[in-house]
């Protein structure tokens, strides 16, 4: 509850007011929902899959850098002449100038530690070595990231200094994307994506050295990734890791492995003026958009990064700062680029580009250009303080992307970004003695803050029994992995023993949430299998629905048509059988007001799931038209999210008594049903707490799929009694739990 935090509530809650207004001038729906949809999260949210990639999905991201590549259209000369620049660049890096001693002590070591400035070339250039080197004759050379953006544009890059088309010899791999192929040496992926690997190969066979790079961002996956290799390097010598870090946490990283060497690459950085905000801001937004015009107009040429915790508070930068450039008579030229992980990829890739000559470039970013992405020539940083980090939110019982003050090392690292090239300036929109007193000195690692139920299925089925004595570097706080238990339990992927069930088991396979892995798999026993596997895929991908700038009405009907009465699980269905009917057309969207690109990540998606199901012999069956299956396997993954009826659109939390709403875009809500019982995916807290993606339920169904929370006579027990039933049973399982330990180590 710092002053920090306060005060970004009362900005949000007043852009919130603005936003309104602008929301009813029409924005996409989108926009308004979802705290957790994939649209909003910067990481890899799952630890993602790769599964039956091998080039039969389109690779959107791929096909695009193709297309957009103006290497395509260059005559031969032109590409030889690009080529030999890239190669003068890539001489040119800091980290070339010890290449030679690099790769002696990466020779000598199994394990060592790098440490550079960013932009100095480890993420794209100590693959190329280790290659060069002839390390790829035993094996590939993997690269983790924990941004999906990153392991993307960063792959493009090498394959393009390397002379090679992406996904040949150079590739990625990020949940349901996977470009890389048989001759694939240099793989970039998402640290979840290695994650997943080590359950089919444990001792991650297929690779000769493996870069976990960016390990000071201590993304849940990277930590656990850590604790893994540490134990593989020591059954593999043959094996080399290098983990990279952008900062100064090479210490731990080192003492963690057992004092392996540190090595440090020289690196030139130029100084840069910090200054300070006199007073505490009253809105980011607005401050960091007069200061971008402030230096645009005032200050030397160089390019601009300013610093935003999400893609909504990007977009409006952008907005305002257009705006307010116009106003201004004679303004000399500003080319504006966001940068967030779902910007289409044509546009992420414009980043990297040279504004025309005499333009000064502005790049509106997420904490992604901290240390994953460097854009070259940015002389001035604006950094208003904030990020966006996920944490576990006890009031909705699950994850959330919520925004916080970043923390000292952010902010360090934020500002070094201004000297690059040359020196730079920096400006923190908050003020010395809020950096002294409300920041803290690191964040806190996602491993210790955030839901762990992936976590622990995972390392459940490594044959990790007892997590506490797992090797992490920092151990998450016990409540965590009680809580992610708990919820495994609830789910029945954990015995009362704490011991993966067979759905347990089977529900790893799966690169999903572990409730949709659980409404997969029950939709196999209710028949109903087809289509749950295309609502799973469908919440799998960001928002369909399309609501353009004044044409709300039209795209609110057309909306209207494809709803399913009492479930928008099901009309997510309905649109995606009613897209197939129509041949997976195109236009078939843009006259439905339906985004064409989710709709084919969709369907991507769904192929990779439905490989899955092949793979572990799940039949796939269809219901024929009665939904009532398919809302019970809904059902049957989300009872531990039900609500009963109050009012008109209202309703009450069974579990916690807490008022929900339904959204206004709910099916329920526009067709005017309102069911006794109702299930939901996520709850989103705006103006008030909207429960998103509701299905109408059966109170029977509840009672049979979550006897530890509902009984059908219980309706005379008042909530006080239910809860201390509930704390009984946790603390039930808790006692046998913990016998089951002592029983095993006495053993
Ligand atoms: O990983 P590190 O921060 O040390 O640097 P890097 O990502 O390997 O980047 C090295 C250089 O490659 C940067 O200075 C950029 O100039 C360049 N680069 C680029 O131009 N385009 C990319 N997509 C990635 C890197
Ligand atoms: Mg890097």
């Amino acid at each position: 509850g710092s002053a920090l935090v306060r005060s970004w509530r009362e900005q949000r809650e007043r852009r919130r007011a603005q936003k309104k207004e602008w929301q009813l001038a029409g924005t996409r729906i989108g926009d308004i929902m979802g705290v957790k949809r994939p649209e909003e999260a910067e990481r890899e949210e799952h630890l993602g899959g790769d599964e039956g990639g091998d080039g039969r999905s389109s690779h959107t991201f791929r096909d695009k850098m193709l297309a957009d590549d103006s290497s395509a259209s260059r005559t031969p000369e032109a590409a030889k002449a690009a080529f030999a620049k890239l190669q003068r660049q890539r001489k040119c890096l800091p980290v070339f100038a010890v290449r030679h001693k690099l790769l002696r002590i990466i020779r000598d070591h199994p394990i060592v530690v790098i440490v550079g400035e960013t932009g100095c070339g480890k993420t794209t250039q100590l693959t190329q070595y280790l290659h060069e080197e002839g390390y790829t004759k035993f094996g590939m050379i993997g690269c983790t990231q924990p941004r999906r953006v990153a392991a993307m544009s960063v792959a493009k890059r090498v394959a393009e200094e390397f002379g090679t088309e992406l996904g040949q010899k150079v590739g990625y791999s990020i949940r349901f994307e996977d470009c890389t192929g048989p001759d694939t040496l240099i793989k970039y992926m998402t640290d979840g994506i290695l994650l997943r690997e080590s359950l089919r190969e444990p001792d991650l066979d297929h690779y000769a050295c493996l870069i976990l790079d960016e390990a000071h961002e201590r993304s849940l996956s990277t930590d656990v990734l850590l604790g893994l290799l540490r134990e593989i390097v020591r059954r593999r010598n043959d094996l080399r890791l290098i983990v990279t870090s952008a900062t100064m946490d090479a210490g731990k990283f080192s003492a963690f492995f057992g004092d392996v060497p540190v090595f440090e690459i020289p690196g030139r950085t130029y100084p840069v003026d910090v200054l300070f905000s006199k007073t505490p801001v009253e809105d980011y937004v607005d401050a960091a958009v007069k200061q971008v015009v402030q230096v645009h107009i005032g200050c030397a040429p160089g390019d601009i990064l300013v610093f935003m915790p999400g893609q909504e508070d990007i977009e409006v930068t952008c907005e305002k700062i257009k705006e307010r450039l116009d106003d201004l008579e004679s303004a000399p030229e500003l080319t504006v680029l966001p940068i967030y992980s779902q910007l289409p990829a044509d546009l992420q890739a414009k980043i990297f580009q040279k504004a025309p000559e005499g333009v000064r470039k502005c790049v509106v970013a997420t904490n992604i250009a901290e240390t994953s992405l460097t854009v070259d020539g940015i002389c001035y940083v604006i950094d208003p303080g904030y990020c966006k980090l996920k944490v576990f939110n006890p009031k909705i019982g699950m994850d959330a992307l919520q925004v916080f003050p970043v923390s000292q090392a952010n902010a360090k690292q934020r500002s070094g970004r201004a000297g690059r090239t040359q020196s730079g300036q920096c400006y923190r929109l908050y003020t010395m003695r809020q950096f002294n007193e409300e920041m803290l000195l690191a964040s806190v690692p996602e491993i210790q803050r955030t839901n762990l139920a992936n976590v622990v299925l995972l390392l459940k089925s490594l044959g990790v029994q007892d997590l506490m004595t797992f090797g992490f570097m920092d151990p998450p706080p016990q409540d965590n992995i009680l809580q992610s238990m708990y919820q495994l339990w609830l789910l029945g992927a954990l015995d009362n023993t704490g011991g993966l069930t067979r759905l347990g088991r089977q529900m790893v396979e799966f690169p999903l949430d572990p409730a949709l892995s659980k409404m997969l798999i029950t939709s196999i026993e209710m028949g109903c299998s087809e289509e749950i596997l295309t609502v799973v895929s469908m919440l799998s991908v960001p928002s369909v629905f399309y609501r353009p700038k004044g044409r709300e009405e039209d795209s609110d009907a057309q909306r209207e048509k494809f709803q399913v009465p009492e479930s928008d699980h099901m009309t997510l269905l309905n649109v995606y059988n009613l897209w197939r009917r129509a041949g997976y057309s195109k236009s078939w969207c843009t006259d439905h007001f339906i985004h064409a690109k989710s709709m084919l990540k969709a369907r991507e998606v769904r192929q990779q799931l439905k490989e899955i199901m092949e793979q572990q012999k799940m039949p796939l069956k269809s219901c024929r038209g009665d939904w009532d299956p398919a809302r019970k396997c809904v059902c049957s993954a989300f009872f531990h999210q039900a609500c009963r009826i109050k009012g008109l659109g209202q309703y009450v939390n069974l579990r916690t008594g807490m008022p929900c709403h339904l959204h206004p875009t709910a099916a329920l809500y526009s067709m005017g049903v309102t069911p006794d019982y109702v299930v939901y995916h996520e709850l989103i807290m705006t103006s008030k707490e909207f429960m998103q993606c509701v299905t109408a339920v059966e109170a029977e169904w509840l009672a049979e799929m979550g006897p530890m929370f509902y009984s059908l006579k219980d309706q005379t027990k008042s909530r006080a009694e239910r809860r201390r039933e509930e704390v009984q049973e946790l603390g039930k399982m808790e006692r046998e739990m913990q016998e089951a330990e002592t029983a095993m180590r006495q053993r």
